[in-house]
């Protein structure tokens, strides 16, 4: 096994893993989300659907990586299942959709950076511009995708290991002063208030599918992801403790980063939150003119610090969307590592060159397709996401839970499990993970799938 690479340690793994967790997820699209979803009762059950139906499945994601060894297509085959490989390829198909119009947003954070750094805090008022203008930021999408590519060339320990340990404790630190400084803003309070005080009334099935969609995102579940990096972890771990910590490290900072913006945000408006839209903008659109608020020099430090490790975060997360069809590529199609990193970032940069398009630059592209029952059409980036995240996630997480339950068999799992966590068997934790494997996670994920399809694409609302 000494070719595929490994973690070097239990805090690599988690770094790494925490960093494929946390990242653009976070700190961009959770805030909007939020905003978008009615504030705190989305909080609430974006937070339930992780403890509750996320984190078995990322329990038995990683179990079947490391039991296997392999990659999330070669692992089905591995175990004896090869007629269930289809849900690995469904997996990389999943991360290379993920990866393409993910990259196009880690290419406006970087470049926001770039901005920051010149002192252009004006750029906040003109994001609808600066999306459109496709040579810019594809330059700044192409660097960031060369820059995954590097790391992910450079192997496990050597790469990925090495560049999540520095860059997540920094992007920790920065984020809760942010938020300390938040805190002391005109009109803070009024944001913490609309982020933390749920108003029930705001829940519909629309908040609901959107809420586990970001949760599936947001911990890098449903599509192998974890299946992969769990491919390279030790025999010696303790995958349940390992879980909790990366999902708590992905909760907290999503949590921080909304504890961070609704005070900047209610600041930015004057404490009309109910008029501020949500939406792909907001930090991009809000931040600038918070740190132009800072003064000149504080305001260049603090924006280009905080653009530049947004940047890093995204960077550990598609540093792991671009692992998956890589070790695809190299376990099953025997390709040279070196070989299969560069020829699939250039195939999923160029894929999602119509989502570099679909923000205003491209008409085509940036009103592509009008759903069933709906008025207004849709862009090619959020039909991918729409497809990717909210779809093939969720239904991934629900046929990878019920393969764990059924098809390999719990006992199995537990065995896994129970391998770097000797007191497993008979406790507490085994009976809330074989429960929510057999029946809670399968068959909730599966209605929730079912009644998304249907209500997005199709315009049917059967709740
Ligand atoms: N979890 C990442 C984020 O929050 C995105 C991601 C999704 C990464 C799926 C890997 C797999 O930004």
């Amino acid at each position: 096994m000494a070719s595929r690479g490994n973690f070097n340690s239990k805090i690599g793994f988690i770094a790494a893993a925490a960093g494929s967790a946390v990242g653009l997820g976070n700190i961009w699209k959770f805030p909007f989300e939020v905003a978008d979803g009615g504030g705190a009762a989305f909080v609430l059950m974006y937070l339930g659907f992780c403890f509750i139906l996320c984190f078995p499945v990322m329990v038995t994601e990683i179990a079947i990586g490391r039991k296997t060894q392999k990659d999330p297509v070669g692992a089905f085959g591995a175990l004896g299942f090869p007629k269930w490989k289809f849900l690995g390829k469904m997996g990389v198909l999943a991360g290379v959709l993920i990866l393409s119009f993910y990259n196009v947003v880690a290419g406006w954070a970087f470049g926001y950076f770039l901005e920051m750094l010149m002192g252009n805090f004006a750029i906040g008022g003109q994001f609808g511009d600066y999306i459109k203008d496709v040579v810019k930021i594809g330059a700044y999408g192409a660097v960031f995708m060369f820059s995954t590519a590097f790391i992910v060339s450079k192997g496990v320990s050597g790469g990925i290991e090495k560049a999540s340990k520095i860059l997540m404790p920094t992007l920790l630190i920065l984020i809760i002063s942010l938020v300390a400084y938040a805190m002391t803003l005109p009109h803070a309070m009024e944001g913490v208030k609309f982020y933390l005080v749920p108003d029930f009334s705001e829940i519909n099935f629309e908040v609901v599918y959107s809420a586990l969609g970001q949760a599936f995102f947001s911990l890098s579940l449903g599509m192998g992801a974890l299946i992969t990096y769990g491919s390279y972890v030790s025999k010696e771990e303790n995958i349940i403790s390992s879980a909790a910590l990366i999902t708590l490290t992905d909760i907290s900072v999503a949590f921080l980063a909304g504890l961070m913006m609704f005070p900047f945000v209610a600041y930015m408006s004057e404490g009309n939150l109910h008029e501020v839209t949500g939406g792909p903008g907001l930090i991009f659109a809000t931040l600038p003119g918070v740190f132009e608020s800072f003064g000149p020099i504080l305001g260049i430090v603090v924006g280009a610090s905080f653009f530049l490790l947004l940047s890093f975060a995204a960077l550990t997360s598609t540093v792991s969307l671009l692992e998956v069809p890589v070790a695809y590529a190299v376990d099953e199609l025997k390709v040279d590592r070196k070989k299969a990193v560069w020829l699939i970032a250039i195939i999923i940069f160029i894929v999602g060159i119509p989502s570099l398009m679909a923000n205003g630059y491209s008409p085509f592209f940036s009103s592509f397709i009008t759903y069933m029952g709906n008025d207004n059409p849709t862009d090619f980036m959020t039909l991918v996401s729409d497809i990717a995240n909210d779809s093939l996630l969720p239904l991934g997480g629900c046929l990878i839970s019920f393969f764990g339950a059924y098809v390999w068999k719990k006992h199995n799992l537990n065995e896994e499990i129970a391998q770097g966590y000797p007191n497993y068997h008979g406790s507490f934790v085994e009976k809330f993970i074989n429960i929510m494997v057999s029946y809670f996670c399968p068959i909730v994920l599966g209605i929730i799938f079912v009644l998304t399809v249907l209500d997005r694409f199709f315009g049917i609302a059967l709740v």
